[in-house]
């Protein structure tokens, strides 16, 4: 439903959702419909409401079905109860449109603590990866393959006795928001920054499609952009994401190793989103560090507090990275390619991954002449080095080949 027939229809603070979840003010908007914070007027607690699709202007048939996949979801994201994923409580129908109502966290998203911090230092990314993939086991045990892992559907406590805790929201919704049509048929949903590979080139996301989109994700937060660099034009995104070749992390220090295995090309060749959790608590906690220790902890800076971009108290900048971030999007065409992924060299492999563009700091002068004789000053050196030996050698080899 547009914003427009929202307001015609009175939704807005005050609206009553099915007669029991009282909307009070807009925590958001991503890709499609809003995210309310709303009051449970029958339980008296806060959550946290959604209308994740729309049938309006469908025929009968298609708005059930658009309906009743909705409900599905929402019945298999209330499988799942774990400490670091947002708790889906109910699927509302109003005046026939289905509401998610979901767990409210008083947070703030990693893509809006990217908008403080930049960057996040590799074991505060090391931790939130190791507990959000300690969800995604769970659901991936319960059968629910997330589809849409981005910064923005990772919540980190802002206040409160929560305070630094991470949970991962918005399980399988990338399904529910899509067409009517079951099959994706090479038409796909997500957020392209985060896409897989697979999802890329038309395949249905799985277990190892979540696997490397959240390799992506922490990319994203440790190096300042996710591996594919970033592009407003979506196709243009999609076809580098498709092709499978990566930017090598440059910031990510003990955790690089974990992230390149995440973001292997071949699905096949993937950690388990166990085997991940597993690797990313090791780099959390060093050597034998067991995910046990971090499920239901804060995260934690290196000093021992809980980090700075968590605490509400630290303003939020306008968020002027946000085309960087990335919203997910609907009926996205798929790139098919023709090299299997299997035949995509590792990211560790002898690919030639291009140097990242470094922009000059505001308001620095532009490099003289003279800056760029000694930036080549030591690659000359060694030219002339090398030139030097390679005289004295075929001198050797001359004087030694005389009678
Ligand atoms: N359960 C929740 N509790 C508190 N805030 C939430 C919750 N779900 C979403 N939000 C907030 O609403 C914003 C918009 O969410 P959403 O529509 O899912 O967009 P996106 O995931 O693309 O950022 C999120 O970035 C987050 O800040
Ligand atoms: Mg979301």
């Amino acid at each position: 439903m547009t914003e427009q027939a929202q307001s015609e229809r009175g939704i807005g603070p005050e609206y009553l959702v099915a007669g029991r979840y009282r909307l009070r003010s807009k925590l958001g908007g991503g890709g499609m419909g809003a995210v309310w914070l709303a009051r449970d007027t029958l339980l008296h607690r806060d959550v946290a409401v959604k209308q994740v699709t729309t049938t309006a202007g469908l025929d009968p048939d298609e708005a059930r079905r658009v309906r009743e996949r909705t409900l599905r979801e929402g019945r298999n994201a209330a499988k799942l109860t774990h400490r670091h994923s947002i708790a889906m409580y109910d699927v509302a129908l109003e005046a026939g449109e289905p509401w998610l109502v979901m767990e409210y966290l008083p947070s703030r998203s990693l893509a809006q603590a990217m908008n403080i911090a930049d960057t996040l230092p590799p074991l505060e990314v090391a931790q939130i990866g190791a507990q959000v993939a300690d969800a995604l086991v769970a659901a991936h045990a319960a059968g629910i393959v997330h589809r849409d892992i981005k910064p923005g559907n990772i919540l980190v406590a802002d206040r409160g006795r929560e305070l630094g805790t991470v949970k991962i929201s918005d399980f399988g919704i990338a399904r529910a928001k899509g067409d009517a049509a079951e099959s994706t048929n090479g038409v796909i949903t997500g957020t392209p920054a985060y896409f897989s590979p697979e999802v890329a080139r038309g395949q249905d996301p799985t277990e190892a499609s979540d696997v490397f989109s959240l390799g992506s994700t922490l990319y994203t937060v440790v190096e300042g952009q996710p591996p594919f660099g970033i592009d407003s034009d979506s196709i243009a995104l999609l076809h580098r994401v498709a092709k499978a070749e990566i930017y090598r992390p440059a910031k990510a220090g003990p955790l690089t190793e974990t992230l390149l295995h995440l973001l292997e090309p071949d699905p096949a060749r993937r950690p388990t989103m166990a085997e991940a959790r597993d690797a990313l608590a090791r780099v959390a906690m060093g050597g034998d560090g067991d995910v046990a220790h971090l499920v239901g902890s804060p995260v934690y800076s290196a000093d021992g507090t809980i980090p700075s971009w968590a605490h509400r108290s630290t303003p939020l900048p306008p968020p002027h990275r946000r085309s960087k971030i990335g919203s997910t999007q609907a009926g996205l065409p798929a790139v098919p390619q023709s090299t299997p992924l299997k035949n995509v060299p590792r990211p560790l492999g002898k690919l030639q991954w291009p140097p990242r563009p470094t922009p000059p700091a505001p308001g620095a002068p532009e490099p003289t002449v003279r800056d760029q004789v000694v930036a080549w000053a030591p690659i000359a050196m060694g030219v002339m080095v090398a030139i030097l030996i390679l005289a004295v050698l075929v001198a050797v080899v001359v004087l030694l080949a005389q009678p």
